[in-house]
């Protein structure tokens, strides 16, 4: 084999059985060439197992819809690698096999939802079927049994402008699932409808992952979506933070949450007990059959102190005794007032 042949065909070795996408390590910087650089993604790791509807929730700016880009391949992470389920690597195929790739594997709702204004909702979601070169009877019938199972085959001749948001969100549900991914990504799903439009959305993604064993990843900052979805990912400020399984307490997510160990090894301290802590910083550290014990220095042994009001990432003014910014989420540590 040529060295050439050698690097394009870079090892494919499939995910173990049960997964569909495992994604290992990715940071994302925006903005290189200039000063103003962000880091969106630093270091998240995780798998989204087969027939699993897999919630990511995190306030805005966390970097849910970086991360629903890179991962269909619409965005190049800095760093890290995205496996599907025949060992690709989406972040390593070329752009031209990237466009083939997505076709075949994924369905995308994005956050604006991105239906072309010109078209008849029908049309909007015959389209991807038609990059696929699927035949004109087999397009007609799997749109009006899409249109159909979604309730907006009254609207088939309406262009988005004309329909309303739920229905649009619902056009882009239909186009996203047209070519039968293994893998669909939601971006806000339930960004721009009602209440009980959301819920419905919702309900209807169980409904098809149990008729299809399709897959769903589902961003958004509404904890609601943590509540549909058979396990939940807490992303801020670029980490994953926390794990959630069935039984998530929306009222309470300090409660019902698993502490996730980054890629730094670093481990965020749930905000109830950074409350109690009340911004100590040095800790005395213990490993015990119990488990691993931190103990928190005296306030005359340890502290610290660093009086601040407002947020260190966004600016907003911080309530009194709160450990979080209630504008951008950033975790905040050392507030002591
Ligand atoms: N094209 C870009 N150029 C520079 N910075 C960007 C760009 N897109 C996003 N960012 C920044 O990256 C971070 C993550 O943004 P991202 O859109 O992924 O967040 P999000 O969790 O999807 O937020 P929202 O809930 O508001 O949609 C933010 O700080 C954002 O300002
Ligand atoms: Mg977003």
């Amino acid at each position: 084999m040529m060295y050439g042949d050698m690097k394009r065909k870079v090892q494919i070795e499939p995910l173990p059985e049960d997964l569909a996408l495992q994604a290992v390590d990715i940071y994302h910087v925006y903005g290189l060439e200039h000063q103003n650089k962000v880091v969106a993604l630093k270091g998240v790791s995780f798998d989204i197992k087969k027939g699993e509807i897999l919630g990511i929730i995190g306030p805005s700016g966390s970097g849910k819809s970086t991360l629903l880009l890179a991962l269909g391949g619409m965005l190049k992470p800095t760093a890290g690698q995205i496996f599907y389920t025949d060992g690709t690597d989406i972040t390593k195929l070329p752009e031209e096999d990237q466009f083939d790739f997505r076709r075949h594997n994924i369905g995308y709702i994005f956050q604006e939802q991105n239906l072309i204004p010109y078209l008849s909702a029908e049309k909007n979601i015959e389209m991807p079927m038609k990059l696929i070169s699927t035949p004109f009877a087999k397009r007609k019938q799997k749109v009006k049994e899409l249109m159909e199972t979604l309730g907006i085959w009254h609207r088939r001749d309406h262009t988005p402008k004309r329909i309303s948001g739920g229905e649009q969100q619902r056009v882009a549900i239909a186009r996203a699932l047209a070519n039968n991914p293994s893998l669909i990504f939601a971006d806000e799903p339930t960004g721009n409808v009602d209440t009980e439009t959301s819920t419905q959305i919702l309900d209807l993604f169980k409904e098809l992952k149990e008729e299809t064993g399709t897959s769903y990843l589902l961003c958004s900052h509404d904890p609601i979506v943590g509540e549909f979805s058979d396990r939940t990912l807490e992303i801020r400020d670029g980490i994953l933070i926390g794990e959630h399984l069935e039984g998530i307490d929306l009222t309470d997510l300090d409660s019902s949450r698993f502490l996730v160990l980054d890629n730094q090894n670093r481990i965020t301290i749930p905000e109830k007990a950074l409350e109690e802590l009340q911004g100590t910083l040095l800790y005395t550290w213990d490993i015990t059959k119990e488990g691993f014990i931190l103990k928190p220095l005296s306030r005359q042994e340890g502290q610290r102190e660093r009086k601040i009001k407002n947020c260190t990432t966004c600016g907003e003014e911080i309530p009194v005794g709160s450990y979080s910014c209630p504008r951008c989420g950033a975790k905040l540590t050392r507030v002591v007032r």
